[in-house]
C-alpha cells in the first residue's frame, strides 16, 4: 500500500463531488477456476485499490456523503480459515491501514444499504464486471441482478474516471517499475527467439519473470508469429526460419500498476527486406506519435497522424496508391492498421475500461467513429498533464480481411491488391511503447528504452 494518507486524500477529493448519498464501491472477490477451492490468482477491483489500497477479497466499502462517515466492511476469518491460510488481520486493523475507523461485518452492509433503499436515498454504485458482484449488488439493493449496470452511477463513473485519468507521482513510479518489468520480459525474449522453440517457451518464462519481480502479468500476452491476429492467445507454434515474432506482454508492479509493451522480433535474427521495410513504417508511424505528445493535444490527431505515416509508407511500398489524405479520410488504411493508436494505462492495462471505454476515452469534443479501425480507438480526447497511454500502431496483413475487401472492390482507388497479395502469409508488426504527458511535453516511462531499433533488436535476436 501506499501511504494511508494518500488513499484518505484520494476519498476527500471523491466525496467533494458529492452532496448527498451513499458511494457503494465494492472490493472483488476470490474466483473459482475449476472449484470454489481453486480459484484463479486473486485481483483486487481497480477502483477499490485506488481509493482503499487493500488487497484481499470479501470487502466493500460505503462512503455515506450525508453523515460524513466511511466504512468497511468484511468478514474476519475463523480459526478453521486460519488453520489453512495462517493468521489473517481482522478486518477493523485492515480499515486503519487506510485511514478508515469503522469496520463491521459484510450483513451490517444489507441492513445499511436497505436502510438508505427504504428512506429513498441515492446508492452511488459503478458497473460490475464480475457475475458475484452483479448478484451482490442485485441482492443488496433489490435490483433485477441483469439490470444492474442500467442503474450504475454516471456522476460516481465521472468521477471517478476524472480522478484516477491523473495519475500522481507516486503512481508513476510504479508504472515505471512495472515498465522496467517488461523491460526484462522483452529483452529475455529478444534473447530468447530462435527457429525450432514453441512460442509458449517465451510465454512460460515472461510470465515467470513478471511473477518473480512483480505481481504477475498486467494481462494474457500475445506471443505469436501470427500477429496478424491481433489478440492472439494460442502459444503452440513452433517459430520457424522467417517468422516475425510479435510479443505484447506486459507486468503489474507490486501495487498493480500496469506496464504494456510490444516489440516484434525476426525469429531469424535479423529481418528480411519485406520485414524490414514494414518494420521502419511501423516504428516511424510510433516514434512520431510520442515525438507529437503534449498537453492539449487530441489523440484522435495523434492517430490520424500515425494512420498516414502508414498510409505513407505503404504508398512507398506500392501497396498503397492516391493521396494519403483521402486514404486516410476513406478509412482505406484500416485493412492494415485496424485497431486504435492506444488506450490510457493505470491500475489496468485498458484503464477503467470497466467503467465504460467512452467515458474514459472520449469526451464533448470527440465522438467515437463508426468507421472500420478509428471505431477501435479507445482513447480519441485531448491528452492532459498526468495522462498515461499507451502507443502501439501496427500493420497486419489479415488474408481473410484482404480476401474480403478484395472481393468487394473496397477502397481499390488506395488500395493495390496485386501488390497485397504479395504479403498474405507476412504476419503482423507492432511497437508499443507507455507514455506520460507532463506540463510541457512527454516521458516515455520506464527507466531505460527498451530496444527498438532494427538494430537493437537484430543484436539481441541474433545474440
Ligand atoms: N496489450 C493489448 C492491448 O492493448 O489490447
Ligand atoms: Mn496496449
Amino acid at each position: 500500500m501506499f501511504d494511508a494518507q494518500i488513499y484518505s486524500n484520494r476519498r476527500n477529493i471523491l466525496k467533494n463531488k458529492f452532496e448527498s448519498g451513499l458511494l457503494l464501491i465494492l472490493g472483488n472477490e476470490e474466483a473459482p477456476a475449476n472449484y470454489t477451492g481453486n480459484s484463479f490468482p486473486f485481483r483486487q477491483d481497480s477502483t477499490f485499490l485506488y481509493y482503499f489500497g487493500i488487497d484481499l477479497p470479501g470487502l466493500a466499502a460505503v462512503i455515506d456523503i450525508d453523515n460524513h462517515v466511511e466504512t468497511i466492511y468484511g468478514n474476519d476469518f475463523t480459526v478453521d480459515d486460519i488453520v489453512w491460510m495462517g493468521p489473517q488481520p481482522k478486518v477493523q486493523e485492515l480499515a486503519l491501514l487506510t485511514e478508515i475507523n469503522i469496520s463491521h461485518p459484510i450483513a451490517k452492509l444489507e441492513e445499511h444499504i436497505n436502510d438508505a433503499v427504504q428512506r429513498g436515498r441515492k446508492i452511488h454504485f459503478l458497473p460490475q464486471y464480475r457475475a458475484e458482484l452483479l448478484f451482490k449488488v442485485s441482492d443488496l439493493t433489490g435490483l433485477n441482478y441483469s439490470r444492474i449496470n442500467d442503474y450504475a452511477s454516471e456522476k460516481l463513473i465521472k468521477a471517478v474516471v476524472d480522478q484516477r485519468s491523473i495519475k500522481s507521482e507516486e503512481e508513476i513510479k510504479e508504472i515505471d517499475a512495472a515498465v522496467d518489468i517488461a523491460y526484462k520480459m522483452h529483452t529475455s525474449s529478444m534473447k530468447m527467439v530462435k527457429p525450432g522453440i514453441l512460442e509458449m517457451k517465451i510465454a512460460g518464462m515472461i510470465e515467470g519473470i513478471s511473477l518473480s519481480l512483480g505481481s504477475g502479468l498486467s494481462f494474457r500476452p500475445i506471443v505469436s508469429v501470427n500477429g496478424q491476429t491481433l489478440h492472439n492467445h494460442f502459444y503452440g507454434n513452433t517459430m520457424e526460419e522467417g517468422d516475425l515474432l510479435v510479443n505484447d506482454s506486459g507486468a503489474e508492479s507490486k501495487l498493480h500498476y500496469a506496464s504494456d509493451i510490444t516489440r516484434t522480433i525476426p525469429v531469424s535474427g535479423k529481418f528480411s527486406q519485406k520485414q524490414r521495410e514494414i518494420y521502419q513504417i511501423v516504428l516511424k508511424a510510433e516514434m512520431e506519435a510520442i515525438n507529437s505528445v503534449k498537453p492539449g493535444i487530441m489523440n484522435k490527431d495523434l492517430h490520424i497522424g500515425a494512420a498516414k505515416i502508414i498510409a505513407e509508407g505503404l504508398n512507398d511500398l506500392g501497396l498503397m496508391k492516391g493521396s494519403i489524405d483521402d486514404a486516410v479520410n476513406s478509412g482505406a488504411h484500416g485493412m492494415f492498421f485496424p485497431h486504435g493508436l492506444g488506450h490510457m494505462m493505470g491500475l489496468d492495462v485498458h484503464d477503467m475500461e470497466n467503467l465504460g471505454e467512452n467515458f474514459v476515452g472520449y469526451d464533448e469534443r470527440t465522438e467515437r467513429s463508426e468507421q472500420f479501425g478509428l471505431k477501435y480507438l479507445r482513447l480519441a480526447k485531448t491528452l492532459q498533464p498526468g495522462h498515461v497511454f499507451t502507443i502501439e500502431p501496427g500493420i497486419y496483413f489479415i488474408p481473410e480481411l484482404i480476401d474480403m475487401w478484395k472481393k468487394q472492390s473496397r477502397h481499390e482507388e488506395f488500395i493495390n491488391y496485386d501488390k497485397v497479395e504479395e504479403y498474405q502469409d507476412f504476419g503482423g508488426i507492432r511497437i508499443e511503447d507507455d507514455v506520460l504527458v507532463t506540463e510541457e511535453s512527454f516521458r516515455v516511462l520506464g527507466s531505460k528504452p527498451i530496444p527498438k531499433s532494427v538494430e537493437e533488436v537484430e543484436t539481441l535476436a541474433s545474440s
